[in-house]
């Protein structure tokens, strides 16, 4: 089948600022506004589109696949407020508009961060799926959003910024920085339907593909413009970040980018229905290069 890309994100982006405002009551005002702020201001929704798409392979409802991916896009929208944060990549724009932190200060940038961590779970803990699935999605998530993942990741580039290191510890921090979450993205439909074995094939297809959109990433940061990636560009140069360009040079680390987009694309097109997925993620490929 065939799918209008622009429509599902449509369709996605109703259904959680339907849902979302019902867990936001009694708060102050102002918070409430630091929290939707970066959610309302867009994104590429690419792993909500991931989710949807690997549910097509396990007959999930479009109810379950859209609130799973509400709540990853919550988690990952937090670690890009957090990210973007002073103290860590000091960013002053994200998605087009000025960050979190530029806009409501860092007291309530860093709290938005910690409320939309905690948004997250309590969705998950309300998800209406099989218990002991929801007991293995529970741990996944704790894991490869915390420090097994993602948080792991996130002090592992702090850490090396500023420093040298070798390939092989770079590619590591990716995988937790980036890959784990999309780890996440490609396996939740797999564990609602209790498809264990599958599931773990699946996070590890999604750590590679995380690691090669980790690498684009770095490469429009060198070469890409504002109104394409909406963040200030140049800045991983300036701020001495630790990132795989930095060791391979432009070219060299495109060619590994591509090879590990090409090898998760290759192990995933294995499953059996998962042609639906492979040809949304060929189709983004040209977003994820265009500079
Ligand atoms: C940005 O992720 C952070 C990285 C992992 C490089 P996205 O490029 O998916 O950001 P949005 O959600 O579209 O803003
Ligand atoms: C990924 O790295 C960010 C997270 C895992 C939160 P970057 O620091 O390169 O992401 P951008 O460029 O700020 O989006
Ligand atoms: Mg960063
Ligand atoms: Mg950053
Ligand atoms: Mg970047």
């Amino acid at each position: 089948m065939s799918f209008n890309y622009e429509d599902i994100v449509r369709r996605f982006n109703e259904h959680i600022f339907k849902k979302i405002p019902h867990y936001l009551e009694d708060l102050p005002e102002e918070y409430f506004k630091s929290i939707e702020y970066t959610l309302k201001a867009g994104g590429k929704r690419i792993r909500p589109l991931i989710i949807f798409f690997s549910g097509k392979m396990f007959s999930l409802s479009d109810e379950i696949l859209f609130d799973l991916g509400m709540l990853l896009e919550i988690l990952h929208t937090a670690s890009l407020i957090h990210d973007d944060l002073p103290a860590i990549d000091n960013d002053d724009f994200r998605r087009g508009v000025p960050t979190c932190h530029k806009v409501f200060g860092e007291a309530l940038a860093i709290l938005a961060g910690d409320g939309l961590i905690f948004l997250s779970f309590e969705i998950l803990s309300k998800l209406s799926i099989d218990l002991q699935a929801k007991e293995r999605l529970v741990r996944e998530f704790s894991e490869l959003g915390g420090l097994r993942g993602m948080v792991r990741g996130e002090v592992k580039d702090v850490l090396m910024t500023g420093r040298s290191f070798l390939l092989e510890e770079i590619i590591k921090m990716y995988e937790d920085k980036t890959g784990a979450l999309f780890g996440l993205a490609f396996e939740a439909a797999a564990i609602c339907s209790r498809e264990y074995d599958k599931a773990q094939k699946l996070k590890q297809i999604g750590k590679n593909f995380g690691i090669a959109f980790q690498i684009f990433d770095d490469i429009k940061d060198i070469v890409g413009d504002f109104e394409k990636i909406g963040k200030t560009p140049g800045k991983d140069i300036k701020q001495n970040k630790p990132t795989i360009v930095k060791v391979l040079g432009l070219s060299e680390a495109e060619k590994l980018a591509n090879d590990y987009y090409s090898k998760a694309l290759q192990t995933l097109s294995e499953f059996h229905n998962s042609h639906d997925l492979v040809e949304f993620l060929n189709s983004i490929k040209s977003l994820l290069i265009e500079r």
